[in-house]
């Protein structure tokens, strides 16, 4: 039987991954007055050796299936390359162990499923880490909607569009295998989980989608990722996604993710809600931290147009870490068994089987 140290003492984490998700995981948990960093995860020896020195930390692995069984360990910090999240996840929850996992939660639905499944059945929390939501935009977007209110949501826009951004092409980011996917199971779980957080968390039904790789195939569109850790060799996913998406209150989505593209789009998310009193534009070019808001309305049958003061500071990874640390001590944990999160992997694997059998695929 696992015993947490969380009801007497320090939080003990453990962190798989050593490239820039793991790295802000060690960060941010490190950061935090009572837990403690005891065991890190990850293939790059030198790394992990400087990693574990700067930080004090005891148990070093090449292998998180290692690290897993280290003694007394309370959490289990997952960034790992896509396809190993479930394995780790659902390792960690038979342990008692809690789990933070990277987006996206992992590469299959049913994959997601038997993560939620295991996390309910060990009573143990399972967060995924949707930091975008914790940006103040949105969350001011949020409080807006909520107090305001734009009207019946009737039809949404939801980009993440890059002209050359395939991270680390030939890397395991373009591997089937590794990915699940490509551009949509990369940047689509933060759209998806913005937009779904805007307009209240309304159950996607129906998905059609088409998918293209042209471009990563053609040897074009690969973003300059020097840190990126060295991989398979092959482009083997999509660069770009489009889709329409019913909901379950008749309204629609139109949703489109790409990695790349020749034209003129940089790193640009955009989230536009369309509403029948008023309308609402997040637009965040090249991680913009301030003016990226619009809400648009009428008032005495003219046009108005308001430009919210909302400052974006940044840091939200750290938040979503302080907030998950809250929860696991709080001993509630209730409701955080990663049952939103699994939506999202549903709705991206719908996206992937609707573009190969080219049809509408219902949720
Ligand atoms: N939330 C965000 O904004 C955000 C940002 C970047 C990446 N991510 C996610 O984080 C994850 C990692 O991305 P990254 O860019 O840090 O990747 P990366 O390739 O830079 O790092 C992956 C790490 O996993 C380690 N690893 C692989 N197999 C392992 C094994 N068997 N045992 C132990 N360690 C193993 C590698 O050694 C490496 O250190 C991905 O799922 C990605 O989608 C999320």
């Amino acid at each position: 039987m696992t015993t947490t140290s969380s009801s007497h003492g320090s939080l003990r984490v453990g962190v798989v991954g050593l490239g820039y998700a793991g790295t802000t995981h060690l960060e941010s948990f490190a950061a935090i007055p009572g837990v403690e960093v005891v065991a890190l995860a990850g293939k790059e020896t030198d790394r992990l050796a400087a990693l574990g020195a700067a930080h004090g930390i005891p148990h070093l692995f090449e292998d998180w299936r290692d690290l897993v069984e280290v003694d007394r360990l309370d959490v289990v910090s997952i960034a790992s390359p896509n396809a190993r999240h479930n394995d780790i996840a659902i390792a960690a929850l038979e342990r008692g162990r809690h789990v933070f996992c990277e987006k996206p939660m992992a590469i299959t639905a049913a994959g997601a499923r038997e993560m939620v499944r295991a996390s309910h059945a060990g009573n143990r929390v399972l967060e995924v880490a949707f930091n975008h939501r914790r940006r103040a935009d949105v969350q001011w977007a949020r409080r807006y909607i909520e107090e305001t209110g734009l009207g019946r949501v009737y039809h949404s826009r939801a980009s993440w569009k890059r002209r050359s951004g395939i991270p680390g092409l030939a890397s395991w980011f373009t591997s089937a295998a590794m990915a699940g996917g490509g551009a949509l199971i990369d940047l689509g779980p933060h759209v998806l989980d913005s937009l779904l957080f805007l307009l209240g968390e309304p159950r996607v039904v129906a998905v059609s989608a088409v998918a293209h790789g042209e471009l990563g195939r053609a040897g074009y569109g690969a973003m300059d990722r020097r840190e990126q850790m060295a991989g398979t060799g092959a482009f083997e996913v999509e660069d770009l996604v489009s889709a329409l998406l019913r909901l379950e209150d008749g309204s629609s989505v139109a949703l489109e993710i790409s990695w790349a593209g020749h034209t003129v789009d940089d790193e640009d998310i955009s989230i536009e809600l369309l509403g029948v009193e008023a309308g609402i534009r997040l637009f965040v070019p090249r991680y913009k931290g301030e003016d990226t808001l619009r809400v648009y309305r009428e008032a005495g049958g003219a046009p108005v147009t308001i430009a919210p003061a909302v400052r974006v500071p940044g840091g939200e990874h750290p938040l979503v870490i302080a907030e998950f640390v809250e929860v696991v001590r709080s001993g509630d944990w209730a409701g955080h068994h990663g049952d939103y999160a699994l939506h999202r992997t549903e709705i991206v694997d719908a996206c992937y089987r609707s573009a190969a059998e080219g049809r509408e695929v219902t949720l």
